[in-house]
């Protein structure tokens, strides 16, 4: 994806709701809300990670940009329990995570990983991949981890690949809690992003990628970390979840 001025506002849905019919009256709703909001929004103002199963409905109705939550990097086979870059978008999906914490939790290897982002961004599927530290140290440890981690996972993609890549910043410990990264916290991190990125694929391809930050971002804090923080985006887990607040979040981060 081009660098561009408009916020990107990804939620995450993770494993809600519960059934579709519930996530088709929730897009509906968030669709009237996005219509009749007093900020002018743009004609896809949101992107969404929901369940798999529901991508092909959400993405005939939504407005928004509807994706995957993970892909798996085997290209076709033998693999049980698994969706592929190209079923994801035959199915509909216009974007994916990669490397969402909760999915590292469950065991995800560097290798895998590395796997699932090259054929995504083979498939021309946007991809954003998620990173964070665990914890911080002060001697700034945790950033130079965090560059090897953006380094190692984008071992095997092809630079010309980079117009497809989103990075999502999230600190493990800002998610599902209640302590979001301060604004210079999470600046700080860009400029060590923006360094793993340059070094791989020069500065001209580093500048053009777009970076998120999640972790706690509520309607309070959404738009600082734009204004103040350096990202291009957010990735909203439990805020995106609830339709009002959600749409708030929105139409607060696209008003000028
Ligand atoms: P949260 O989750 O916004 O609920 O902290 C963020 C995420 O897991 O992407």
């Amino acid at each position: 994806m081009t660098k561009r001025t408009t916020p990107i506002i990804v939620g995450n849905w993770k494993t809600t709701p519960a059934t579709l019919d519930v996530a088709v009256k929730f897009i509906k709703q968030l669709d009237k809300k996005c219509t009749t909001s007093k900020i002018k929004l743009p004609k896809k103002a949101y992107y969404l990670a929901v369940p798999d199963i529901f991508i092909p409905t959400l993405s005939e109705i939504s407005s928004g940009y509807i994706g995957s939550q993970n892909v798996s990097g085997i290209s076709l086979g033998q693999e049980t329990g698994s969706t592929i870059p190209s079923m994801l978008l035959s199915g509909g999906a216009t974007f994916t995570l990669v490397g969402h914490s909760e999915v590292r939790a469950r065991g995800e290897t560097i290798d895998e990983r590395a796997h699932k982002m090259a054929l995504s961004l083979q498939s021309k599927l946007p991809t954003i991949l998620c990173v964070g530290e665990h914890t911080r140290d002060k001697e700034g440890k945790y950033l130079a981890k965090l560059e090897e981690d953006v380094k190692q996972s984008l071992s095997l993609v092809k630079r010309n690949l980079f117009e497809n890549l989103i990075i999502a910043y999230e600190p493990v410990w800002a998610i599902g809690g209640d302590t979001p990264a301060t604004t210079h916290e999470c600046f700080e991190v860009v400029i060590a992003l923006r360094r793993a990125l340059a070094s791989i694929a020069g500065i001209d391809y580093a500048k053009r990628v777009n970076i998120l930050y999640g972790g706690t971002v509520a309607k309070d804090n959404a738009k600082l970390f734009i204004t103040d923080g350096g990202v291009d985006g957010l990735l909203i887990g439990r805020a995106s979840q609830e339709i009002t607040t959600f749409a708030n979040i929105i139409t607060s981060c696209h008003s000028s």
